[in-house]
């Protein structure tokens, strides 16, 4: 990656991290009764840690459309709500059974199961509240289509559709079709999300959303790839959670239909198409290309 675009990642990386903590901190304030536990268990769950790449991806595609910074960021707080919701729950026993998330003791293990899956649950209602709230966007149009696109994105048609697949995937031999689509629901929909919701923000016309639809996609399925790839050869220290899963439960993933090399090359392509469907923009669309390369190239 050039050096000026990765410095670029850095500064507003870094922006965003803290905005998303700050925002974090001053919703979750714990209360003095006996709800505290409950707080407690959220705030691990999402404050520290974590690339905080959802939200940095909405404040990218509202570069485009000089969406405020405080909407922006108000939206990235929501999808990040939702994201380590399901991060919180894909932890638990039931599911992946992980000790270890973001370097710390997942929820379940610093706190206990029914904590844990409440945590999640309020992370969730969370993202609707804060979407709802005029602070997201001034218009209760849009604001009422952002919470619709992010249910979309969330439930059965989205992330949890795909966890039920990922699921599946331990036990049936799922072709790359089939693994294409997982991961499409499973880790796409709401990668797609932060770009539609620039978009929706903008009140941008449908038929010209097909550039940035094509960028969210090509990045979405990049980079579950690489989640993938980084489970099979990445560094456990550097990820803060537990690799070598998904071949250990026998799960179908893109790096077990392709191999390694394979797996990588198709990243890589993905990415070149993801940047080439951002033609049309300039520099003001740098932050997503740098975006679309840091997603292949991180080792966390
Ligand atoms: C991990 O997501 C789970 C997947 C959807 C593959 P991230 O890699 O974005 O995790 P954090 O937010 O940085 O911890
Ligand atoms: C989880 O996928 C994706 C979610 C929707 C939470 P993984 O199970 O592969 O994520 P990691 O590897 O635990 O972060
Ligand atoms: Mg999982
Ligand atoms: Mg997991
Ligand atoms: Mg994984």
């Amino acid at each position: 990656m050039a050096g000026e675009s990765s410095g670029l990642l850095a500064d507003r990386g870094a922006d965003v991290a803290a905005g998303i903590d700050a925002a974090f901190d001053r919703l979750l304030a714990v209360p003095d009764d006996a709800r505290a536990r409950l707080y407690e268990a959220m705030r691990h769950a999402a404050i520290g840690g974590g690339k905080r790449l959802r939200p940095l991806l909405v404040q990218a595609t509202c570069d485009l459309f000089n969406i405020s910074r405080e909407s922006a960021l108000r939206v990235g707080l929501a999808v990040e709500c939702i994201h380590v919701y399901s991060l919180v729950h894909d932890d638990l026993p039931a599911m992946d059974d992980d000790d270890l998330r973001r370097g710390k003791a997942t929820v379940h293990i610093a706190f206990d199961e029914a904590t844990a899956i409440l945590a999640g649950d309020c992370l969730h209602d969370l993202a609707f509240e804060i979407l709802s709230d005029e602070t997201a966007h001034p218009d209760p149009f849009v604001r009422i289509e952002l919470v619709r696109a992010l249910a979309l994105s969330s439930g059965p048609a989205g992330m949890a559709g795909g966890q039920m697949m990922d699921l599946e995937a331990e036990n049936a031999r799922f072709d790359l079709a089939t693994v294409t689509r997982l991961q499409n629901l499973k880790t796409g929909a709401l990668i797609a999300f932060c770009v539609e919701a620039a978009a929706i923000m903008a009140r941008l016309p449908h038929e010209a959303r097909t550039g940035l639809h094509g960028y969210a996609r090509d990045i979405g399925l990049a980079f579950q790839i690489a989640d993938d790839l980084l489970d099979v050869e990445g560094d456990a220290a550097l990820a803060g959670k537990a690799l070598g899963k998904d071949a250990a439960a026998g799960k179908e993933t893109f790096v077990s239909l392709l191999g390694v090399d394979r797996a990588r090359e198709q990243a890589h392509m993905l990415v070149d198409q993801a940047k080439a469907h951002l033609h049309g923009y300039g520099a003001e669309a740098d932050l997503l290309r740098a975006i679309a390369d840091y997603i292949v190239e991180r080792d966390r």
